[in-house]
């Protein structure tokens, strides 16, 4: 994909921001490339004097006034040591220093993404793949942090290696070298063919890597619904599809990376070969010594020059990574510009003309609902399923906006308050029950939030919410960890606690979508006669499905195609003979 220059100087200069908090470490990291490169000139010069010497022994010999003559080429083997740990602490401080460098920016775009996350809108979620989201947070941050620093070291350390072995070459036998410039591409080229033959083979090889994590994640996650469905044989003609796919491909690369190993051979040899006529050809006057040094500094040349030549595709790589990122960071966060937020609500409520459509829905969730409920009294939504009852809770707690219309708390529009505020007046136990992967006590002192909480008030929540009992008999009472989303426990268990979650966090306006739905006779009665208690002083929206369990609400709301088709007591309701008698006959037979 071509990038223009300007996106690619916007991308950089963005990634520049998460590299200015570690620029020392980063300054660091260049010193240590420019040590690192400046050992190379100095290896070929001791070389150089070694072979010299060698070749006339007279030169190496030195007179040293205290010691008579010595020969120094004696000397050589400990400079070259010399050298190379100049260049081991160049390496290092290189290395390591980049590192922290990568490692920190990849700590702090992980922070930054999961603190956007957060703030994102429900909508936004609805709208993308879970794991996709997740896995800009885990893979594309490392592969973009990797893929960028790689970048710089080979941009930087490489390209003064190049530099400082080009300039030996120079130095000692420009005329070779001239001609040697004309020959290196030809060769590079011939490398870089095969090179990404492999590249292209190894990418199609993560693609069906992907592939099978997907497939076998899902497995490992359906694998109740396999079972009871008999899917197995399904589920083993498609792993097999990807993975025999895998295997090909690992075949196919395997091949390539083969016949790679013999190609670089022959042209590592065809190359030393030219090279070697080459310096016959071009030698003029120059001693044993520049001749191998000369020929030792054009064989390391090669290797930094093809990395330079690969930079590219690193450098696109990161940047596709960065820009994935940065299109994360930049979806706004839920609007929250009111400021509105009292300690305690009284908790009056009303919908006044609400339309809403979720997006990219064709039909209106909501068409048109106006409903005023007075603090403290309980409200009882009911109505055939897809009506819109639970869209109606969600909009309370501005998981989304009304597309038309408003809603009210306390007479201030939702948009008014702050979000927190809002959220804060509102205890919620959802239709779908969800928990923490921690313990018992963990899950109900949540829905405290910042607040400390002592274990009694735990405790007192959980048998208000009829949970003590089944809390008591687990192995380790209130400290048993209840598996990832509370699988450890029955679906009416995960009710009760989701519900002493709400009781504890004690808030003025409670919203139950389906709170008793997974409960059976005694347990329901158990917990309805908690939720009384509960929602006294309370402004209660309650969603049932079973009716009996709404009877005595102050008044209960009939839904029909997000629309209020009827509304009163159960007994006005009743007696007015019309959906909700219907709804409520169907019921009591079932
Ligand atoms: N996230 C969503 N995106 C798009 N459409 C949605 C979404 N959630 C619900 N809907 C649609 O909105 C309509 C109302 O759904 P809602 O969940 O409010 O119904 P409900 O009355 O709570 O039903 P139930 O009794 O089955 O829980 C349905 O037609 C549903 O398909
Ligand atoms: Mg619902």
């Amino acid at each position: 994909m071509e990038r223009s220059m300007d996106s690619s100087w916007v991308l950089y200069r963005r990634l520049w921001q998460y590299v200015r908090p570690y620029r020392g470490a980063f300054a660091l990291a260049m010193l240590g490339y420019v040590i690192f490169a400046s050992g190379q000139p100095m290896m070929m010069g001791a070389l150089k004097y070694f072979v010299d010497g060698l070749t006339n022994p007279a030169r190496a010999r030195l007179v040293v006034p205290a010691l008579g003559e010595v020969d120094t080429l004696y000397l050589v083997p400990a400079a070259l040591m010399l050298v190379a740990l100049w260049q081991g602490i160049g390496s290092f401080l290189g290395a390591y220093s980049m590192s922290k460098v990568s490692v920190g920016i990849i700590h702090d775009l992980r922070a930054a993404l999961f603190a956007h996350g957060l703030r994102l809108p429900t909508a936004y979620y609805d709208s993308q793949d879970s794991g996709r989201i997740i896995s800009r947070l885990t893979f594309d941050v490392t592969m973009t942090t990797g893929a960028v620093t790689e970048a710089v070291r080979v941009v930087v350390r490489e390209g003064l290696t190049v530099v400082s072995l080009f300039s030996y070459l120079l130095w000692s036998n420009w005329k070779l070298t001239l001609v040697l410039a004309v020959l290196l591409p030809v060769l590079g080229a011939m490398m870089r063919s095969a090179g990404r033959k492999l590249r292209s083979a190894s990418r199609r090889l993560q693609e069906t890597m992907g592939r099978i994590t997907a497939i076998a994640t899902e497995a490992v996650l359906a694998q109740r619904v396999i079972k009871a469905f008999g899917g197995e044989q399904r589920e083993l003609q498609r792993f097999a599809r990807a993975n025999d796919e895998d295997f090909q491909r690992q075949l196919r690369l395997a091949r390539i990376g083969a016949r790679n190993g013999s190609t670089t051979q022959l042209v590592t040899f065809v190359a030393i070969g030219s090279l070697l006529w080459l310096v016959l050809w071009l030698r003029g006057d120059a001693s044993a010594g520049e001749l191998v040094a000369y020929v030792t500094a054009a064989g390391l040349l090669p290797k930094p020059i093809r990395q330079l030549t690969e930079v590219n595709s690193r450098i696109a790589r990161g940047l596709a990574g960065a820009e994935s990122i940065f299109s994360l960071l930049d979806v706004p966060p839920e609007h929250d510009e009111g400021s509105f937020a009292p300690e305690r609500a009284r908790g009056e409520i009303a919908y006044e003309g609400v339309r809403f459509r979720y997006p990219n829905a064709q039909d209106w969730a909501l068409d048109g609902l106006d409903l005023r409920i007075e603090p403290g009294s309980v409200v009882a939504l009911v109505g055939p399923s897809g009506s819109g009852k639970s869209t109606m809770a969600q909009l309370l707690l501005r998981f989304y906006d009304p597309t038309e219309g408003c809603i009210r708390l306390d007479g201030v529009p939702l948009p008014q308050w702050r979000l927190a505020a809002l959220r804060r007046q509102i205890a919620y136990v959802g239709q779908q029950v969800v928990l923490f992967d921690a313990t018992v006590a963990e899950n109900i002192a949540y829905g405290a939030g910042e607040r400390a909480v002592s274990r009694e008030e735990i405790v007192a929540a959980a048998r208000a919410a009829h949970a003590l009992e089944f809390i008591e008999r687990l192995p380790q009472g209130f400290d048993t960890p209840i598996g990832e989303n509370g699988a450890l426990l029955s679906g009416g268990q995960r009710q009760r606690l989701a519900i002493a979650r709400a009781l504890l966090k004690d808030a003025p306006v409670l919203v139950l979508d389906e709170a008793t739905s997974a409960l059976d006779n005694e347990s329901e009665r158990a917990v309805q006669a908690a939720l009384e208690t509960l929602m006294q002083g309370r402004t209660t929206l309650v969603i049932a499905h079973r009716l009996t369990t709404v009877e005595r609400a102050d008044r209960i709301v009939v839904m029909e195609r997000g629309r209020i088709v009827e509304s009163g007591t159960h007994a006005q309701l009743l007696a007015a003979g019309g959906r909700y008698a219907q709804l409520y006959r169907e019921d009591l037979v079932a």
